[in-house]
């Protein structure tokens, strides 16, 4: 138990570091396409077992492939659809432990086995979606949902859309 509490507390501070970090990539900058390319690249490279992290945005009531870091990856998805059309429809982030038990998950990258989707919400709307996809079976839980949930704040609070 205490060692379970003392990995979740050092999960929690990373999450507060990449918030540091994305403070400082984020200053004097506020053009969302170069702030959506450096926070898909620094939680790449920060998070541990990701195969992919990046953006959807919404164009023509379409989710359409931006800035990400990972494998070539599936370049529309409709809202409903899939893992990332499915938090845009809920307004609300998605989890999933097992993508093979998700009706409708899309496998951009077969070596995904888990993943989580944010919406990007702003006044109402939603802009798009942060994914993250993990070749580990039950990579993401409610401690990574809140992290990136207040990262994505971050994102949309110092950028212009
Ligand atoms: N798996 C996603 C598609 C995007 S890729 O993972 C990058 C989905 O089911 O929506």
């Amino acid at each position: 138990m205490h060692q379970l509490r003392t990995a979740s507390a050092d999960r929690s501070t990373a999450y507060d570091d990449i918030a540091q970090q994305l403070e400082g990539l984020f200053t004097d900058e506020r053009d969302w396409l170069a702030n959506a390319a450096n926070m898909a690249s620094l939680l790449f490279h920060s998070l541990p077992d990701l195969n992919w992290a990046g953006f959807y945005l919404m164009k023509g009531g379409e989710l359409v492939l931006g800035p990400f870091q990972g494998k070539p990856a599936c370049i529309r998805i409709a809202v409903g659809r899939g893992v990332c059309g499915t938090a845009v429809a809920r307004r609300a982030s998605v989890l999933v432990e097992d993508v093979e038990a998700f009706p409708g998950h899309i496998a951009c990258d077969a070596a995904s086995q888990s993943e989580l989707v944010v919406p990007l919400l702003k006044g109402g709307e939603v802009l798009g979606v942060l994914d993250l996809d993990s070749p580990r079976r039950g990579r993401f839980d409610a401690l990574d949902q809140a992290g990136c949930e207040r990262l994505v704040g971050l994102f949309l609070a110092a950028s212009d859309f």
